[in-house]
């Protein structure tokens, strides 16, 4: 399984090779930026722990590693101002993101290849890659919600002292801030949150905001996120590269789950070697779907806002 990942050089592409070596399951990982020096630079970087790590191919280049990629994974873009929503990023990031597209699409790609999206406004972006590209929509998937609901999950418990690997929550919708907590099947180790010591609604609210604010947060306080949207990442390539069929909250395009058609937001999501095998309408609270329906909404606005801005150029 050969992975390509678009805009390696910085720090989400890095982190996400690094979390891909150190997961021992790919077997080549191709970075490819703008900046081919500085790329070139965290490929020997990687390369030089392979003897401690796992036997894999790790190179840098351009877009001849996309053509012969199975997973083809976008970071590219400029970073959020810690002030700044992600949709506000959209104008800049549009046209990168479009010229990665046209790059992709010169240099070919397998019929079969996955598209991974994760530039913001990711659930824009996963959009318009599954319009432009020329693959099955399924083939098409963003990060989405994945990173909200690991750190969702992190901070639960954080916060209730409980074992992180044990906290089952989930964030759907929009990787923006239409996102919607799924606390009507949040657990740890295997109990319903309202039950767990020391839960309550105010914390409950407290943890929620604290995920909503995290990407901003971390933006702060060093520059943007790396470490957790990497491991993020790996768990959706390598739900691909073993054919998992793991099901993970990932953005790809809406044909009627919860009755939201037509615009890329997060829900329950089968991943395999196919990309978006299947969705899951699990049983939400109405409140629960109907914040997700308005988040769609939302979307849906930036999305004709977005096509209405590319079709005047
Ligand atoms: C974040 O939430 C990069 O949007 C990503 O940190």
């Amino acid at each position: 399984m050969k992975v390509s990942i678009i805009g390696g050089a910085g720090l989400v592409g890095s982190c996400a090779a690094f979390a891909l070596q150190m997961g021992r399951v790919v077997r080549e990982i191709a970075l490819l930026d703008v900046n081919a020096e500085a790329v070139a630079g965290q490929a020997l970087d990687l390369l030089h722990g392979a003897s401690v790590a796992a036997d894999q191919t790790i190179v840098s280049g351009g877009y001849e590693h996309t053509a012969t990629s199975d997973v083809i994974c976008i970071t590219a873009g400029l970073r959020r101002k810690p002030d700044e929503s992600r949709l506000d990023l959209i104008n800049r990031n549009v046209d990168l993101f479009v010229g990665i597209l046209g790059e992709i699409a010169k240099a070919g790609y397998k019929k079969d290849a996955v598209v991974l999206v994760v530039s913001n406004p990711v659930d824009v972006l996963t959009y318009l890659a599954a319009q432009r590209l020329d693959l099955p929509v399924g083939q098409v998937i963003g990060l989405g919600t994945q990173l909200d609901t690991i750190r969702f999950r992190s901070l639960i418990a954080e916060r209730l002292g409980a074992a992180a690997t044990q906290v089952a929550a989930l964030i759907l919708g929009e990787h923006g801030d239409s996102m919607v907590p799924i606390w009507s099947s949040a657990t740890a180790a295997g109990l319903p949150l309202e039950k767990y010591p020391g839960w309550n609604p105010n914390v409950a609210n407290e943890l929620f905001t604290r995920t909503k604010g995290s990407g901003a947060e971390v933006i702060k306080k060093k520059g943007g996120a790396g470490f957790a949207v990497g491991l993020a990442i790996q768990e959706v390539i390598e739900s691909v590269a073993l054919d998992r069929r793991r099901v993970l909250p990932v953005s790809s395009v809406q044909s009627g789950c919860y009755g939201i058609r037509d615009v890329a937001l997060s829900v329950p999501t089968v991943v395999g070697r196919r990309g978006v095998h299947a969705t899951h309408e699990i049983d939400l609270w109405p409140k629960e779907v109907q914040a997700l329906r308005k988040s769609g909404q939302v979307l849906r606005q930036t999305v004709d806002t977005v096509l209405a801005r590319l079709s005047e150029k």
